[in-house]
């Protein structure tokens, strides 16, 4: 360990210029205390277990939720669908909107903790906190998760590149279309095959 105790880490520019590269979905994490509530916009949010089922979510110590978070002890990690743009950039602090400010958008409902539960979130994901590890400028909250809100099927919000972009899934009919497209193809070779000709 001592042989690289002096080595020099890379710039802030450079790692964050690499770390654009990383494609990541969008999640507004919100919070509860003693009546004022709070969020952010946060993509540093992954699953950590499912037995039993808990996330991990790394909190900048300025970000205004930061210390609601640590005393609540509660969050929801809300996943956010491509219409969900405007909302990200409010919770991101990219329109000047702070606070409880940030709830007058979207609409919000609870489930068992009372952090606040984005009703149109593609998942919901209810948490008690369990641990906090202080790492350099961020604290990673452990969320054990008591609930769990899932909405019928939209596209993801992704984070990439410092710009918001949004999955482009193939429409059933013309997934339909290809299936039934390499269907026939098969079944043409497998009667040339039989009738001894080749494709050409
Ligand atoms: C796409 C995106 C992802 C972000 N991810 C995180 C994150 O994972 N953790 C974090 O602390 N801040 C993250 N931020 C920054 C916070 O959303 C931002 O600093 C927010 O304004 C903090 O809330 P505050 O204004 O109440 O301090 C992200 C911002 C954007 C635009």
């Amino acid at each position: 360990m001592q042989a690289w105790a002096n080595i020099e880490t890379v710039t802030p520019e450079r790692f964050k210029e690499g770390m654009r590269r990383l494609a990541a979905g969008v999640t507004i994490v919100t919070t509860v205390h003693d009546g004022e509530r709070n969020g952010l916009t946060a993509t540093a949010v992954t699953s950590l277990s499912a037995e039993p089922p808990q996330v991990l979510v790394c909190v900048n110590r300025r970000a205004g939720a930061h210390d609601l978070i640590h005393k609540g002890s509660r969050m929801c990690v809300n996943v956010l669908s491509h219409r969900h743009k405007n909302l990200a950039a409010r919770f991101s602090g990219q329109l000047g909107i702070y606070g409880r400010e940030r709830f007058n958008a979207g609409r919000w409902m609870t489930l068992k903790t009372g952090a606040p539960v984005l009703e149109d979130a593609l998942a919901s994901f209810d948490c008690i906190v369990t641990e906090r590890i202080q790492a350099a400028t961020h604290t990673i909250f452990i969320g054990r998760v008591v609930d769990v809100r899932i909405r019928p099927k939209a596209r993801p919000l992704v984070y990439a590149s410092g710009t918001y972009a949004r999955l482009e899934h193939q429409p059933k009919s013309s997934r339909a279309k290809t299936s039934s497209a390499k269907s026939a193809a098969r079944k043409s070779a497998a009667s040339r095959r039989r009738s001894g000709r080749t494709a050409r």
